[in-house]
């Protein structure tokens, strides 16, 4: 993707010292863009933790890359104690997203093919690159999938705009590049067709004002941010015409994990007779749950930022102000769990099935 014309994805090797990793500090967006240096796995860990990464696809490859930095600083001596420390640690991080682990694993798997901390070392940079690699690669795909399902709205109501109504940010700031609920939103776009997109601002985080909104900007791509609650009533009003998402974690049955809030927009959509879209590479898929709702983990972060809000003031400072009383408690939880029988389709890299375990396992056949 673009930003102010120049090409970026979010994380990459430093050019000229790859012993450092880079990433886009998305706790800046949409008010500075600004780099930051990662140079140990304790670096990415806080990244990760303090969400300047975040989002599934970019935390797997942002632990990867932790796993990679973590085997430049292991002992020869104690090489593979060190290893899965590094990873454990990662992985304790964000508990949500099936990417994560999923990434420290496929890293710890490939160093096992080295006989040497020198030859893991360079596996574990091959891995990490992978992974990364990958990630583009399966995103560029959801969005070949997901055309024609954009076609096929805007056929329905020829020389009207395809209205999209999305949920926090699962775009290409989510990932390596390219994003993957806006993966068919950029194809569709690029493809000339009129589509519009409904940004839900996101609380608490505000992941769509900040991100989603900033990066479709970026992208030329026509859209209006919306307050959480407004969805239902754009619905009722026939101004949507499908939902997507992306996806922290899915069930092999087909259960979403996905930011907090998704599921009532699944219900919404439910109610008015809306697609709901869920898009996702196979990483997020958690092939070993059955039940989301009983037994994904959702991640619980900080109160205060639920009852604190960030920005910008006019005069260009980043503040935060309190937005309750002083001694209100308050709850957040990250992530909601969508049950299967809410969404319509889910898209991944190798094609487009229903929210069932037949399904998804006839997409992925060794899973079964
Ligand atoms: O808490 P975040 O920002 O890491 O949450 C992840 C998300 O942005 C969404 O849940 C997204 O739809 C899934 S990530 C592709």
């Amino acid at each position: 993707m673009h930003v102010d014309g120049r090409p970026y994805s979010t994380i990459w090797l430093k050019p000229d010292d790859p012993c450092v990793v880079q990433v886009i500090d998305q706790t800046q967006l949409p008010h500075a863009f600004a780099i930051v240096d990662l140079h140990s796995v304790a670096d990415a860990c806080v990244a990760i933790r303090d969400m300047t990464v975040r989002g599934a696809g970019l935390i797997g490859a942002c632990a990867a890359y932790g796993m990679y930095l973590a085997a430049l600083d292991a002992p020869d001596s104690d090489f593979p104690a060190s290893m899965a420390r590094a990873g454990a640690t990662l992985k304790a991080t964000r508990p949500t997203a099936a990417n994560l682990a999923w990434a420290v694993d496929r890293v710890l798997a490939a160093i096992t093919a080295g006989s040497t901390p020198v030859v893991q070392r360079a596996l574990a940079k091959v891995a990490a690159e992978t992974i990364a690699n990958e990630d583009v690669e399966h995103c560029r795909r959801i969005g070949v999938h997901g055309l024609p399902v954009i076609q096929s709205l805007a056929q329905r109501k020829p020389g009207q705009v395809v209205n999209i109504l999305t949920h926090c940010n699962a775009g290409w700031l989510a990932f390596v590049d390219i994003g993957s609920a806006t993966a068919p939103i950029y194809a569709a776009h690029d493809a000339g067709i009129a589509l519009h997109v409904w940004v839900d601002e996101t609380r608490p985080r505000n992941q769509g004002a900040s991100l989603t909104a900033w990066e479709l900007g970026q992208h030329g791509v026509p859209h209006t941010l919306i307050a959480d609650n407004a969805g239902g009533h754009l619905m009722q009003h026939g101004m949507v015409d499908m939902v997507i998402t992306g996806a922290d974690r899915v069930t092999r049955n087909g259960d979403v994990a996905n930011k907090i809030g998704t599921y009532l927009k699944a219900l919404a959509a439910r109610d008015n007779g809306i697609p709901m879209v869920v898009a996702l590479p196979s990483s997020t898929f958690d092939f070993s749950l059955r039940d989301g709702v009983a037994n994904i983990p959702i991640e619980e972060r900080d109160a205060n930022e639920v009852r604190f809000m960030a920005g910008q003031t006019a005069q260009g400072h980043m503040e935060s102000v309190r937005i309750c009383p002083p001694t209100t408690p308050a709850r957040n939880w990250g992530f909601d769990v969508t049950p299967a029988r809410l969404i319509t389709q889910l898209i991944c890299e190798r094609g487009i099935c229903a929210a069932n375990e037949e399904a998804i396992l006839s997409l992925f056949p060794e899973q079964r």
